[in-house]
């Protein structure tokens, strides 16, 4: 018999232990340790292809990690999306993916039933014990439209919003599960300015509402100014984690995100040398281009 696997503090809502994901020769995700406290914000940041939607996919249960285990709440989650749910974690997905006809309503209405396999096919066919549970649920749904913004728009079929609206709508529908951990993957890409504000501010509003928040996003001044900690992945592995103030301020973020080495990095002497002969290398080419 294994005994219940219990947290650190009570207060620990996901906790992350050894996650290893291989594709084949590839570990897009190696021994990654990650916790989110209860009321917390934490940034997952890092280069593309660094392994954040990768790390989310082994949360969410999509992929079985190669190694490690997941905690939510102290109990270990079964690797299996439904399962996750109905435990009590939320996400939405880099590619939106909503049901493209079914209006805004009903695509969050799906996302109240996704706490079962059964429920969800029942909402998918549209079943009577969906039409029940349906009225029951409309209100809690429309709640959720008010929250995100889009309560004009429940009419519509999702395939018609706006880019932004569309990722709007994903974290009302992940919201409708009711859960105690949302997962955010990249919610501001392809948002102006202005959306991605409004959307710094429903991510306060979720936490104040007692939901944890786990946000994947490159928009770095829309992470600094939401996260009380942010966690940088590197080539599949963690390579710091700290408050924003401390992240802004390594310089091995900014040389991953250049896609410089730190360690050992050639002196400005050797930078100008190189310059100069791919400068000359350039204008060769350019001469040669013109005969
Ligand atoms: N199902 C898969 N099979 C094989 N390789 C995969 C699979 N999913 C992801 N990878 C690889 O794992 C690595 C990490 O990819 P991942 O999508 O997790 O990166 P990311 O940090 O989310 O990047 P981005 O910021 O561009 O979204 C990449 O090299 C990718 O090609
Ligand atoms: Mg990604």
């Amino acid at each position: 018999m294994t005994t219940p696997t219990t947290t650190t503090a009570t207060t620990t809502v996901l906790e992350a232990t050894g996650v290893t994901m291989r594709f084949g020769g590839l570990t897009a995700v190696r021994d990654v340790n990650l916790t989110v406290g209860e009321g917390e914000i934490v940034g997952l940041i890092g280069p593309n292809g660094a392994g954040k939607t990768t790390f989310f996919n082994c949360l969410t249960g999509l992929y079985v990690p190669t190694e490690g285990k997941v905690s939510y709440k102290g109990t270990v989650l079964p690797p299996q999306p439904h399962l996750v749910t109905q435990a009590g974690i939320a996400r939405t997905f880099q590619n939106i993916r909503l049901f493209a006809n079914m209006t805004v309503l009903e695509n969050v209405l799906v996302g109240r039933h996704t706490r079962t396999k059964e429920g969800l096919w029942s909402a998918l066919l549209r079943g009577p014990g969906f039409k029940k549970a349906e009225k029951a649920s409309e209100e809690r749904a429309m709640e959720l439209l008010e929250f995100t913004g889009l309560a004009k728009k429940r009419d519509h079929l999702a395939r018609n919003l706006p880019y932004g609206e569309q990722r709007k709508l994903e974290i009302a529908r992940a919201l409708a599960s009711d859960p105690g951990l949302l997962l955010l993957d990249e919610p501001t890409a392809g948002m102006n300015p202005q959306e991605t504000r409004a959307t710094e501010e429903l991510v306060f509003a979720i936490r104040d509402q007692g939901i944890a928040v786990l946000v994947i996003e490159h928009d770095m001044r829309f992470i600094f100014n939401l996260c009380d900690r942010v966690s940088v992945l590197v080539q599949g592995e963690k390579l710091i984690e700290g408050t924003s103030d401390v992240v802004q301020g390594d310089e091995r973020v900014i040389a991953a995100y250049l896609g410089t080495p730190f360690e050992g990095a050639p002196e400005d002497s050797a930078i100008e040398e190189v310059q100069a002969a791919e400068a000359a290398e350039a204008a060769d080419a350019a001469e040669g281009n013109d005969q």
